[in-house]
């Protein structure tokens, strides 16, 4: 089967450069708030499309921080809806810290569901997740979501870090891509 070509024609603009700026502002100040007092928060990305927002996200907390990354993809569509596999892994011992998962959307939730339960396991103190989008229509599990950046449609939205086959993740707006996803 031949890969739809993408096309890359600029996406209509769902959310702007200056309403990202705002929210982005408005999620730093209540993390610094919740965590006052506390140690160390251990934020960890959920690679690639989180990168734009926790950078943008993180230059504001005050609180002292560290980093790390996970980087996860699903199995191809003939093996079990919602299998996610782990590409790469935290290189921080999550033991005992309050963690504080970054993720660009949060679409069926089966990856967040993967990560917050193997966090758990691994005997983090708390966890919590911060996410830019939700794309509340399209859950199919149930994860507790602790700081929402904006909920969205079900649409297929790229731009500032969200990507389609790799593309369009250096947009500074949040765009609905006009054309076949699949
Ligand atoms: P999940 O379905 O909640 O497991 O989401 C998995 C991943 O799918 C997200 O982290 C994104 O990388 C990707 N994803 C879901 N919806 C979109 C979208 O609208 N645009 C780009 N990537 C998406
Ligand atoms: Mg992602």
């Amino acid at each position: 089967m031949t890969p739809p070509e993408v096309n890359l024609k600029r996406p209509r603009v769902l959310i702007s450069v200056e309403d990202l700026e705002r929210r982005i502002t408005e999620l730093a100040a209540e993390i610094d708030r919740d965590y006052a007092g506390s140690e160390p928060i251990l934020c960890i990305g959920v690679l690639k499309g989180s990168v734009f927002f926790m950078v943008d996200l993180l230059k504001q907390v005050q609180t002292p921080l560290q980093i790390g990354f996970f980087q996860t993809s699903s199995y191809g569509s003939s093996t079990t809806a919602g299998e996610i596999r782990i590409r790469k892994d935290v290189d921080i011992s999550v033991r005992d810290r309050d963690v504080l998962l970054i993720e660009d959307i949060v679409d069926t939730g089966y990856t967040l569901r993967t990560i917050m339960a193997l966090l758990e396991f691994r005997g983090a103190r708390s966890v919590k997740l911060c996410t830019m989008l939700d794309k509340v229509a399209a859950r199919e599990v149930e994860v507790p979501i602790h700081y929402t950046g904006f909920q969205i449609d079900n649409v297929f939205v790229v731009g500032y870090g969200l990507d389609l086959d790799d593309h369009f993740r250096n947009l500074p707006y949040i765009g609905v891509y006009e054309g076949d996803v699949e």
